[in-house]
């Protein structure tokens, strides 16, 4: 029996702090404007709040490159405001998770200043250094995340450091113990705080390939995709075991973990109550639109199958471990209407459909700003107008592989992580009430239709039918079930329905969404009581023939 814990019920809202609320109208959202807005997130029902990175950082990966773990960056506030945070979520009985990012630091970390100014300096071993090989090139074949050698030459000391993302994101040495001890005494200064658990970083980067040798290269390419060398590899566990024996397991915390190729085998030792993690962010669902080399202009066409697939494989293991991290948008992905509905169909039926299916599944869903209202992609005119890091390294490797400045931007229009950074549309006021300055990133130009003020006017509102959800898992009769509830599979193999059972304690609900624009007749093969939820008003059901609209999406009680 899986013990019942505080946040079983709970759903968790990430906030992308740079473009959620700008309180003192310098262009940037910051922790105060996130404390105006508790109300909002309170009322929409939410339990836990993810925050993005806000420790003090130059900005290169907007906060995912660290200079200092114990400060608070000042365009964000300061340590005081995030006291403030925590204390006025707590008032609210809203928890406060942050992101952790330990496989690397900024470059313009104590540590790595130190680091970096002699080889014989006592922090020269906090970070990874190779000498070049005998020619001065860089020790191996591997290429970084972000694109470009994983290895930086200092003329300072002649020795190249390893960063798997920016080159101002150097990787720390998870093999020198004292790195580790430094960072769990870290974890555990802001436990003390009071915070409801972590989201952790890239984490299954931490061990690399000792040693260091060249990855195979089976398309001719010079540099060889990291992950060969740097992901998952043998031995990580000893790192991830002793990180949560020195640090999670002391507290009653929730942690969800970015892993992305975890096999599913192995999901029991990384999730669950047993797991170094509560939860696992997995990606197979929301990457299928990446092709296998990674770069954004190569789509890759996907079938409803693969995508049923890839979400329905995990959550049979996730019957007997616990529960999955539920979730079709983050900051690193372009927005779920964009991804899984043609354009022309994106709209409430589409996006209240897309809730549904995920929302019920076995695990802990997760909201990403924006998306309870059906925010939509960005297409900035000009690369000039994109922030990402990674967008502007994929536009320009585009152009080097021969693309024209079209089709290069219409790859980052698709794909880029800005897509979900845009700043959050509250209401049809210049610049969607987000600040009253030129913001950091510029408003999506739909804002005067798709905001927060207008879903809240709007009963049928995607934002309502979010709410409605959400009660539905945390108050309603079937509480139980969509919690706790065991996934069954339905109808899987079908072309054009999204539909599963869950069942606890001999009560079941039967999740049916129509996936597609055209209008389809189900037969359902089992008796079905009252509808829980639905995207349109009346379900036209006779015998048990289910005639679903276009993206018609209903949650039945089954008896
Ligand atoms: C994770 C973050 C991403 C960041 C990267 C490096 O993938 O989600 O935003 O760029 O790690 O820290
Ligand atoms: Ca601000």
């Amino acid at each position: 029996m899986l013990k019942k814990r505080w946040w079983d019920k709970s759903v968790i809202y990430q906030v992308y702090p740079k473009s959620f609320y700008d309180s003192n109208n310098d262009g940037i959202g910051d922790i105060k404007g996130i404390v105006d807005k508790l109300d909002y997130l309170k009322d929409l029902g939410i339990g836990i709040i993810w925050l993005s990175p806000v420790y003090k950082s130059p900005m290169d990966d907007n906060g995912y490159d660290i200079m200092d773990y114990y400060d608070i960056d000042k365009q964000f506030g300061s340590m005081e405001d995030m006291g403030n945070l925590i204390k006025e979520g707590n008032k609210r009985n809203i928890k406060i998770m942050m992101d952790l990012v330990i496989n690397h630091t900024s470059d313009e970390h104590n540590w790595f200043i130190e680091s970096r100014s002699s080889k014989s300096n006592p922090k020269r071993d906090f970070y990874i250094w190779k000498d070049p090989k005998p020619d001065g090139s860089a020790p191996n074949n591997w290429k970084s995340i972000f694109g470009g050698f994983a290895w930086e030459y200092d003329d300072n000391t002649k020795q190249y450091y390893l960063h798997v993302f920016s080159k101002k994101q150097p990787d720390l040495n998870w093999e020198n113990e004292e790195v580790r001890m430094k960072l769990y005494d870290m974890v555990n200064y802001w436990l003390d705080k009071g915070l409801g658990g972590f989201r952790v970083d890239a984490i299954t980067y931490i061990k690399k390939d000792n040693t260091f040798k060249n990855l195979e290269s089976t398309n001719n390419e010079e540099l060889v995709n990291i992950n060969g060398g740097s992901l998952n590899q043998k031995g990580i566990e000893d790192f991830l075991s002793e990180l949560k024996k020195n640090t999670f397991s002391k507290y009653d915390i929730v942690t969800v973990a970015e892993a992305p190729g975890i096999p599913r085998e192995k999901l029991k030792d990384y999730s669950g109550a047993n797991g170094f993690f509560d939860l696992l962010f997995e990606f197979e669902h929301s990457d299928l639109d990446v092709a296998e080399d990674g770069k954004w202009y190569t789509p890759k066409k996907w079938t409803l199958q693969e995508f049923k697939d890839a979400l329905f494989k995990s959550q049979e293991v996730y019957n007997d471990l616990g529960f999955g991290a539920l979730f079709l948008e983050n900051h690193d992905q372009p927005r779920s209407l964009n991804k899984f509905i043609k354009e022309s169909d994106i709209g409430q039926a589409s996006a209240k459909m897309l809730a549904t299916i995920y929302f019920l599944l076995k695990g802990i869903p997760f909201i990403y700003q924006g998306e309870e209202i059906g925010m939509t992609n960005v297409k900035y005119e000009s690369i000039e107008d994109y922030n990402d890091i990674s967008s502007i390294d994929q536009y320009n490797s585009a152009i080097n592989d021969g693309l024209s400045k079209e089709e290069a931007l219409e790859a980052v229009h698709r794909r880029s992580r800005d897509n979900g950074r845009s700043p959050m549309q509250w209401d049809d006021s210049k610049n969607s009430g987000f600040t009253e300055v030129e913001p950091w990133l510029k408003v999506n130009n739909n804002y005067e239709e798709i905001n927060v003020k207008n879903n809240l006017e709007s009963e049928d509102s995607i934002l309502n039918y979010y709410k409605n959800l959400i009660d539905l898992r945390r108050n309603s009769d079937y509480s139980d079930v969509i919690v706790y509830g065991k996934y069954i599979e339905f109808m899987e193999d079908d072309k054009n329905i999204f539909a599963y059972i869950r069942e606890y304690e001999n009560k079941k609900l039967l999740v049916l969404a129509n996936f597609y624009g055209e209008n389809i007749k189900v037969k359902l093969n089992c008796n079905v009581d009252k509808v829980l939820i639905s995207n349109y008003d009346l379900t036209s059901i006779s015998n048990d023939e289910v005639y679903l609209r276009p993206y018609e999406a209903v949650v039945f009680g089954v008896l």
